[in-house]
């Protein structure tokens, strides 16, 4: 069985956002597991170099914005892969739309659109990191790619449309490109201080700080949540994968846990810390989502390895070294 991994190995590999939560993981995994030459692109906006810990001296940072473009495009000579994760967090991008769509969808236009004009003959992949926020309010379980979106905030719009513009550069200009929509990833290395660290970022954090867990509304809201090194796994593989080429695949588990559960499973390893109730908000307004994750399996043959439990205990033993 070809392990399409492979064709990742020792090639010069671009990230942007790569300082970000899912962008650092993705780093040191193609650099620890495939030996590849990485220049990380990051405006710092919302990371910090630091988060690289050593590995910053194995990759070439470059502390610039996706748009900048004069500094950006002459470091995509070469590359075999662009992994696009830079973004503006869905909790900016309200109160700052206008940056939420650069970031997220201008950039992405702008770098497609680069390569179609100045073609990068080594470019075997472009990877867009999209989000399950595009399926909104749907009721839809689990919801598949086919499904209709339904759009509630800026970013969702912006996130779509990026993927958009991936898929209609790979049609009409054969830029070879692939999207990728997380669901709800959590794990190490997840700031708890950003705002969209996701209510397991906040547990975690709360639990090991004394402080008690703030369950919003009745607990029974749920989502699908995905281990970083499973969203990892996927991501690489929507690169390297023939299959993937000119597609769009969910990531996630196919499994709803709600608010509660996530409480009781922290609660089961750090006992005696408290759970505190809280009225419902406005932006609380998507009750349940689990994504169908057969196209992934079926086409790439990619599945999550690690369940909610697994990964609330690893993302616990890394706070505790960290904090
Ligand atoms: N974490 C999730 O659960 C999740 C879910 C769905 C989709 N996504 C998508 O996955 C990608 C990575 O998400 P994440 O959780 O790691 O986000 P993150 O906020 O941790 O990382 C984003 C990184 O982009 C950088 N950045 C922001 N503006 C920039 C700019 N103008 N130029 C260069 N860098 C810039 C930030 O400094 C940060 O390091 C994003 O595209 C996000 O939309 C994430």
């Amino acid at each position: 069985m070809t392990n399409h991994y492979e064709r990742i190995k020792n090639k010069k590999v671009l990230v942007t956002g790569g300082l970000g939560f899912v962008g650092h993981n993705l780093v040191k995994t193609l650099v620890d597991d495939y030996n590849c030459t990485l220049i990380v692109v990051d405006n710092c906006a919302n990371s910090n170099p630091a988060i690289l810990g050593s590995h910053i001296d194995k990759v070439a940072f470059s502390q610039i914005s996706v748009l900048d473009t004069d500094k950006l495009f002459p470091l995509l000579a070469d590359v075999n892969y662009i992994f696009h994760l830079a973004c503006k967090q869905i909790s900016a991008s309200g109160t700052e739309p206008l940056d939420d769509l650069k970031v997220n969808a201008e950039s992405t236009l702008l770098l497609l659109d680069y390569i179609k004009n100045n073609p990068l003959p080594a470019l075997e992949r472009f990877v867009y990191a999209s989000s399950c926020s595009v399926y909104g309010s749907s009721t839809i379980l689990p919801i598949s790619e086919n499904d209709p979106t339904i759009v509630l905030s800026n970013y969702a719009a912006t996130k779509l449309l990026g993927e958009n513009y991936t898929m209609i550069y790979n049609r009409s200009n054969d830029i070879p490109t692939s999207s990728v929509r997380y669901s709800n990833v959590f794990g190490y290395g997840q700031s708890p201080r950003n705002p969209y660290c996701g209510v397991l970022g906040k547990f975690v954090h709360n639990a090991l700080t004394g402080l008690p867990l703030c369950v919003i509304g009745d607990g029974e809201q749920t989502r699908d949540y995905t281990f970083v090194s499973d969203a990892v796994n996927a991501t690489i593989l929507a690169a390297v994968h023939p299959k993937a080429l000119g597609e769009v695949f969910n990531v996630g588990t196919g499994i709803e846990t709600s608010v509660n559960r996530l409480a009781e499973i922290i609660k089961e390893s750090v006992p005696g810390i408290s759970i505190e109730h809280l009225p419902e908000r406005d932006i609380d307004n998507i009750r349940r989502r689990s994504t169908n994750i057969e196209k992934i399996h079926q086409q790439l043959g990619w599945s999550p390895l690690i369940n909610i439990k697994q990964g609330i205990d690893e993302t616990l033993k890394w706070y505790k070294n960290t904090l």
